[in-house]
């Protein structure tokens, strides 16, 4: 079954062909960043309108790339929620309307059910159940996934995700945006152990997360220094906020597997190509005796492949949308 997905949640405008749930046969991301880094973050309006430009040269191309045409294709399948509604409705808009002009089915998609099939992508052998942890600039999420369609949510943030965490302490470093490979670059020249920021544990677990107290510690860090005339070293500030991210984010997704009884973990979502993180988490898997899968940092990013995936299960298990299908901003996993 060879499906055409689009994704638009943010600031990709994405489209891919995928076969039979992980064969891709095309994967093309036209990223704005570019465009959002003048404004230091996304601009909702702006992303809509280049989505608008954009989607349909993206649709074409992924066909090109895949050599088929619209005729080759079974399905359609498109990314509904979570994400700023006005971008996701470009991709909800040309989704459906290729749905109809074709008369095949639409699959609708969930953003982080996405992110997470991208795990089956590159290894054939994972497969659920598995504990999850989705780290990116919206979500920071801990999910049981018991079956390709059965997903419990275990942690959440309570408030700042992991990613945009990455993206405020990079803006009062001067680094620009998107923060996250920027802050990963700098701190490795820094020392991890310079300074001690906050560890915090929620939840009646204690396995949510909360970045905002640790952004907080960043920033006043680097003020108290600037008032008192003090030079701080940015790589050591950069290296010890990373660190405290990925000791709680790891350390979570650990207990939380412990306490699941599963024996596989996996990362997703764009702060998954965090290279630290990534090495973090398997090491704590090996010593816990969990096999550990991570995608490939092009599909821990947003992508319409991961998309593409989730919905031939989607579709294994009935989903399919018709012409009401809208946009839901803040649609949830359970
Ligand atoms: O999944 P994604 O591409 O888009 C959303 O769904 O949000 O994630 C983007 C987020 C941004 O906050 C970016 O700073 C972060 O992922 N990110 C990273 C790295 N690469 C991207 N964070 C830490 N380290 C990285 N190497
Ligand atoms: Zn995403």
């Amino acid at each position: 079954m060879r499906i055409l997905a689009i994704e638009s949640s943010c600031d990709e405008t994405a489209a891919a062909v995928v076969e039979n749930g992980t064969e891709v046969l095309s994967n093309i991301i036209n990223t704005q960043i570019e465009i959002h880094k003048k404004y230091g973050g996304v601009v909702p309006e702006i992303a809509s309108r280049k989505h608008i430009e954009n989607i349909s040269d993206v649709v074409d191309k992924a066909l090109s790339d895949a050599n088929l045409t619209f005729d080759d294709i079974d399905a359609l399948a498109v990314t509904y929620g979570p994400g700023l509604v006005g971008a996701l409705l470009v991709g909800v808009s040309e989704a459906k309307a290729l749905s109809y002009a074709l008369n095949k089915p639409l699959i609708p998609v969930h953003h982080i059910k996405g992110h997470i099939c991208a795990n089956y992508i590159e290894n054939p052998d994972f497969k659920p159940p598995f504990i999850c942890l989705v780290a990116s600039g919206g979500h920071s999420h801990i999910v049981h996934v018991k079956d390709y369609n059965e997903y419990e949510v275990l942690a959440r943030t309570c408030d700042d995700a992991a990613g945009e965490a990455f993206d405020k302490v990079a803006r009062v470093l001067g680094l620009g945006y998107p923060g996250g490979p920027k802050v990963q670059k700098l701190a490795e020249e820094g020392n991890p152990e310079a300074i001690r920021f906050p560890r915090v544990k929620m939840g009646d677990k204690g396995f949510d997360f909360s970045f905002s107290g640790v952004k907080t510690a960043v920033i006043n860090y680097i003020h108290n220094a600037e008032q008192k005339g003090e030079e701080i070293n940015k790589a050591d500030v950069a290296a010890s906020f990373q660190e405290a991210v990925v000791d709680v984010l790891s350390s979570h997704l650990t207990d939380c597997a412990k306490s699941c009884g599963v024996t596989q973990i996996a990362l997703a979502g764009g702060v998954a190509s965090n290279k630290p993180l990534r090495e973090r988490v398997e090491e704590k898997a090996k010593k816990n005796g969990f096999t550990f899968n991570c995608p490939s940092p092009i599909l821990c990013t947003d992508n319409a492949a991961m998309i593409g995936c989730a919905a031939y299960y989607a579709y294994k298990d009935g989903e399919i949308a018709d012409a009401e299908l809208n946009a839901v901003a803040n649609l949830s996993l359970n």
